[in-house]
């Protein structure tokens, strides 16, 4: 795309222009933003680049390892990978609330964040992968009325309170485009084509008190669904995909014996920009293959069931 290849150039250009010969900062979560963001800067400034991988433990299954390998190992990236899962499921212990889950890893992530970005020393910038979409809709929000459903956290305020200058290198892009960049940037399809992840994580699928023991099959089923989907082709079809694991344990029957096991829900949308969102219209073969399996393969789950709700009158996550 020759196209992206040449505002790729220019962006770089811009960043080297913006940041001299100082150091940036870059908050690395995995998604495709950051993911781009983090890539291009490494073209444009190489080792004046330090990026945290701030691993809350609520990330899927082996998606803190497979972050790190692809910055660090492949990319040559200098990532620093705060590994504070006890820090975080340490104060969500007992907690129920939605928002108040939200604010607890809010308030965490970003003095995590700050604490491993104060010991790079002489840092003036922080990198953020703010799109083009984000900057319109936090201007219109600005006045309108305070209608919050869900308090998405991010890193907002941070730059000010950290006395450090933003560099945002994606904010005149789309989502798609910022794909294609990625692309041009050699990220792997792999990657780029990733469904959205939230910032909160498994927290938000977790409906109710997190433990880890519900974090730990959540992640098995969700793996396996993820796997059915591939398999399938169907990845791709879909804007998100995952599972939720349910504050309920149901009674069934495995074998000679009686199980009193969770229950959870597979959930799967189209969508474009994830202000609406269709369920998608899985195939019930897809659908009782794929509860077969996570009721075989993971343990914790005897019972399975598919969520129809579209966006409105649903959300798209469970909290
Ligand atoms: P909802 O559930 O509000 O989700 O329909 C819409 C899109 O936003 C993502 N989402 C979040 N992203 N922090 C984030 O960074 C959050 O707290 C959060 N809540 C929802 C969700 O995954 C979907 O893509």
């Amino acid at each position: 795309d020759w196209t992206m290849d040449a505002y790729k150039d220019i962006a770089i250009e811009k960043i080297r222009e913006q940041v001299g010969d100082k150091k940036v900062i870059c908050g690395l979560s995995g998604g495709v933003d950051s993911s781009v963001t983090a890539a291009l800067l490494h073209e444009a400034i190489g080792d004046q680049l330090t990026c945290v991988f701030v691993d809350h433990g609520l990330l899927r299954k082996d998606e803190g390892l497979d972050v790190i390998a692809m910055f660090r190992d492949n990319m040559n990236l200098h990532v620093i990978h705060a590994d504070e899962a006890d820090l975080f499921l340490g104060e969500l212990e007992g907690q129920s609330d939605p928002e108040t889950k939200r604010k607890i890893i809010g308030r965490l992530f970003i003095d995590v964040f700050q604490k491993y970005a104060n010991e790079i020393e002489g840092a003036e910038f922080l990198a953020q992968g703010t799109l083009y979409p984000d900057v319109i809709e936090s201007v219109s929000f600005s006045g309108g009325p305070s209608v919050t459903i869900k308090s998405h956290h991010n890193v907002g305020g941070l730059p000010e309170k950290m006395g450090l200058k933003l560099v945002e290198p994606l904010r005149e892009l789309f989502k798609d485009e910022v794909r294609v960049l990625g692309h041009e940037l050699g990220l792997p399809a792999s990657f780029i084509g990733r469904h959205p992840f939230p910032g909160p994580g498994l927290a938000i699928r977790c409906p109710g008190e997190i433990t880890r023991q519900k974090l730990d099959i959540l992640r098995e089923a969700d793996a396996v669904y993820i796997d059915q989907i591939r398999k399938h082709g169907l990845y791709d079809d879909i804007w998100q995909a995952f599972v939720a694991i349910l504050p309920v344990r149901t009674v069934g029957v495995m074998g000679d014996g009686r199980t009193y096991d969770f229950a959870c829900a597979l959930r799967a949308v189209t969508s474009v920009d994830g202000m609406t969102a269709d369920y998608y219209p899985f195939s019930h073969e897809f659908l009782g293959e794929t509860a077969t399996r996570i009721i075989n393969e993971v343990a914790g789950i005897n019972r399975v069931t598919y969520d129809i709700t579209s966006k409105p009158p649903g959300t798209i996550e469970w909290e």
